[in-house]
């Protein structure tokens, strides 16, 4: 059987557990699509840096990644940031591939784009690896809850803060030395400042937000507050009153003073009660609470940042696109019919 050609555009903490993955498990992921999926090239940017730990074909390496985006049928995008991933997504689905994207930055800020460029070229995008990691969030919203009423996403989305947060209160450990540790774990940003000053966070927050609520959100509509300022006296003053401080992203369904219906969106520390499920929440794991009419009170909990987990989620996407290849399929593009207005923090 022909095999489905997939192109790798980054190999670093989650490009590196991805190919690993999909090179070792290619017997298991034939089985599971009903064709082989071949990994047929990894666009890096420093070509002479030693990857042998990877245990990967060197040749597969290349640091074209305008060329390998052109003999591919999915492109799977964990390069990270606005450019050149936007241009290399957008020039993938002009020549008729796939996207599987990690990329939260890209998606908060110009999601619209890449749907309608998906739409034009009648291929799929997906990016269940985009916001908390591991869990599979998105496309339950997206497609498992589309015939209910999402009234509110509330959770931790951040990995890097959740892990700084938790040792500030456990072991009373400094912030700068935990930003450091979440660094060489994997779980922060290349530039750690997205995680702490809240602007991962606020992305993801416009993503659920979407999905959610079938409208457009993007990250310059989203209140934020990152943890920078939390200090070690606040953190021991909450313990004091039987609280944890958790970075939350908060989406909701609102309406402000005048009654205008519309949807808050906004990423800040809080203060939890011990007893919370939140407050449970631990290292660099993410929690997710979904309200909705129908189903009530829903909740997603695991691991939120790392290269294996979230290479679990960009494996999931691969996937289900590759089995639409199969299939004839696609699955649903962008659902925004709703314009609801993002109402100013302050709002009843
Ligand atoms: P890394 O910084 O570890 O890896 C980035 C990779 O992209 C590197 O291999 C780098 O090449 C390559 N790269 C950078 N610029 C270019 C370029 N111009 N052309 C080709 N390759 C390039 O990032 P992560 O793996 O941590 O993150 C990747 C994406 O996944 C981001 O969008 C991130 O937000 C998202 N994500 C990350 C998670 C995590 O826990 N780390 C979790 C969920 C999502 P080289 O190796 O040569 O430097
Ligand atoms: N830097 C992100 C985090 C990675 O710490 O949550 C996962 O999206």
């Amino acid at each position: 059987k022909t095999p489905i050609r997939v192109a790798l555009l980054g190999c670093g903490t989650v490009g590196g557990a991805v190919a690993q993955k999909l090179t070792g498990n290619a017997a298991e992921l034939a089985a599971r699509v009903g064709r082989p999926i071949e990994l047929v090239g990894i666009a890096v940017r420093r070509a002479g840096r030693d990857r042998s730990e990877l245990g990967l074909d060197p040749a597969l390496f290349t640091t074209d990644a305008e060329g390998l985006v052109t003999r591919a049928d999915i492109v799977v995008e964990v390069i990270g940031g606005i450019d050149p991933a936007r241009g290399l997504i957008l020039r993938a689905m002009e020549h008729g591939a796939s996207v599987v994207t990690a990329n939260k930055a890209l998606l908060a800020e110009d999601g619209p784009t890449l749907y309608a460029a998906a739409d034009a070229a009648g291929v799929d995008l997906y990016y269940e690896a985009a916001v908390a990691g591991a869990i599979p969030i998105l496309r339950p919203i997206h497609e498992s809850l589309a015939g209910d009423d999402v009234r509110r996403v509330i959770g931790i989305v951040n990995g890097t803060t959740n892990f700084v947060l938790d040792a500030m209160d456990t072991t009373g450990a400094g912030f700068g030395e935990t930003v450091e540790r979440a660094q060489a774990l994997g779980y922060a940003e290349a530039d750690p400042t997205a995680d702490v000053e809240g602007f991962d966070a606020a992305a993801k927050a416009a993503i659920l937000a979407s999905l959610a609520f079938h409208t457009r959100v993007s990250s310059a509509d989203v209140y934020r507050e990152g943890i920078t300022d939390v200090t070690a006296s606040d953190i021991r003053a909450a313990r004091e009153m039987g609280c944890v401080v958790k970075l939350l992203a908060i989406c909701e369904r609102t309406s402000d003073d005048g009654g205008t219906e519309g949807i808050s969106v906004r990423v800040h520390p809080a203060m939890i009660p011990r007893t919370h499920p939140l407050a449970a929440v631990r290292e660099a794991y993410n929690a997710v609470f979904v309200g909705a009419d129908a189903a009530g009170e829903l909740m997603f909990y695991g691991q939120g940042a790392g290269g294996d987990p979230t290479a679990s989620a960009v494996l999931g996407d691969v996937v289900a696109v590759a089995r639409h290849h199969v299939s004839g399929g696609r699955g649903p593009g962008e659902i925004a019919y709703a314009d609801l207005p993002v109402l100013p923090m302050g709002s009843a």
